[in-house]
């Protein structure tokens, strides 16, 4: 009789996404009190497909017991090289296209050992092999913000930027630079795998919903969620394109891919807008929800009780400003249609587009729009290009990407 001994590590693994399948990442993790995130973090890879090894330093362990790591990963964590020539076999040229050395968290020593050539942990000697045999490596450093200030440590990091090495920015929080959130490490695992088609090129994301004061305390907004937005600069940032934000009003906070400016009025997006022409953005998707309308403000609180009337104004176009500031962008409008005739949509979208407003329009009926998932059609000169269905990352991805074929990125 065979027994078929399953970890419980197998059962979890591709139950978020596929994304990550057939992908090996070795998790090195060095002697950072950050270290406590790895079986988060690890656990959280093997959700969307990933095979993870820990790699551990002896100062690692120190903080996190290796039991763990082997508990989250089911596989036992390599903490000392042997006979079985660990390093070469994970990090060899034959593993270097399906694999990713994920450093995470890096201490100052590790860090500074990597960019000297130093190698006597385990970690530090899987990152001169992956150096060698074109592994991709990921650094997310965490230590206390003198130290990651320390003009050596700056140096270092420098230097290994310059050898192709990518970094994840800590999170920055009672004068320490954090481990970062498990969802923005997974995003730049993502953007490490893919190349980064759209490799260094600036894309603008502007989302969120609009608000617009009534008096000093009540505002006249709407019901968007901002979701669609966020998932749009995520995939912008997977695809390897260096996003910027400017960010309305959402539920959740803006993903942490690239520099984030909030908005609240239409006419303070105007300013910022303003503030940024000259700039090259070869993409600029659009899915904020802003008022057409805004009530004429009063100072203080307008009291309760009885009735209150609102005199409204229409707001200015942001889409036709657009047009006017970034002449060489191509703009991804985004429209919501009410009811359920799909002619209607279509029709609205390919006004905009006649009337020079937008190059491409993601347009979606309210009725498709749901909390985690949507259905959206994309437009462009000659017509409907496709209609992507599902959650929400994935319909932003392949957007992302028909607009990528169709203008170049
Ligand atoms: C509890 C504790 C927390 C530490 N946290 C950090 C840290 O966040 N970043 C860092 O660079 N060093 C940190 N250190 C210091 C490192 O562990 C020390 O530099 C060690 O030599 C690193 O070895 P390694 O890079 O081989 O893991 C910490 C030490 C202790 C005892």
């Amino acid at each position: 009789m065979v027994i078929h001994m399953v970890h419980p590590a197998e059962r979890i693994k591709g139950s978020k996404s596929n994304l990550l399948e057939g992908k090996r990442i070795i998790l090195g993790i060095t002697g950072s009190i950050g270290a406590v995130e790895c079986v988060r973090l690890a656990r959280e890879l093997i959700r969307h497909g990933a095979d993870v090894i820990a790699v551990m330093t002896e100062s690692a362990k120190e903080i996190l017991s290796p039991e763990s790591m082997f508990f989250a990963t089911g596989k036992p964590p390599i903490t000392k090289l042997g006979g079985g020539v660990e390093h070469v076999t994970f990090a060899g040229e034959e593993e270097a296209e399906k694999s990713l050395l994920l450093i995470a968290p890096a201490t100052a020593n590790t860090i500074g050992k990597i960019a000297t050539g130093i190698d006597d942990t385990p970690v530090t000697t899987f990152a001169t092999v992956a150096l060698g045999s074109g592994m991709p490596i990921l650094i997310a450093p965490a230590m206390h913000a003198a130290m990651y200030r320390n003009p050596a440590v700056v140096k270092n990091i420098e230097y290994l930027k310059e050898l192709g090495v990518e970094f994840i920015q800590p999170r920055e929080e009672e004068g320490k630079e954090k481990f970062p959130d498990v969802e923005t490490v997974f995003l730049h695992v993502l953007r490490a795998f893919r190349g980064g088609q759209g490799s260094g090129v600036a894309a603008l994301v502007i989302g969120g919903a609009s608000e617009e004061p009534i008096d000093e305390m009540r505002v006249v907004s709407n019901r968007s969620t901002g979701k669609t937005a966020s998932e749009i600069a995520k995939a912008l940032f997977v695809e390897g394109f260096e996003v910027a934000l400017l960010w309305g009003r959402t539920t959740t906070p803006p993903p942490k891919v690239g520099e984030i400016t909030g908005f609240r009025r239409v006419e303070e997006l105007i300013k910022l807008l303003e503030k940024m022409k000259g700039r090259e953005f070869h993409f600029i998707f659009m899915p904020a929800a802003l008022s057409d309308f805004i009530p004429e403000s009063r100072e203080g609180k307008i009291p309760s009780g009885g009735e209150l009337l609102l005199r409204m104004r229409s707001a200015p176009k942001v889409l036709n400003l657009l047009r006017d500031l970034f002449p060489s962008a191509h703009i991804v409008a985004f429209k919501a249609v009410g009811g359920d005739d799909r002619r209607v949509m279509e029709r609205k979208a390919m006004r905009y587009i006649k009337e020079g407003r937008a190059d491409f329009v993601a347009a979606n009926m309210l009725k498709d729009v749901k909390e985690e998932s949507t259905r959206i059609t994309l437009y462009w000169r000659d017509g409907a290009l496709g209609s992507f269905e599902g959650d929400k990352f994935r319909v932003a991805t392949a957007l992302v990407k028909a607009v990528m074929e169709k203008a170049g990125g």
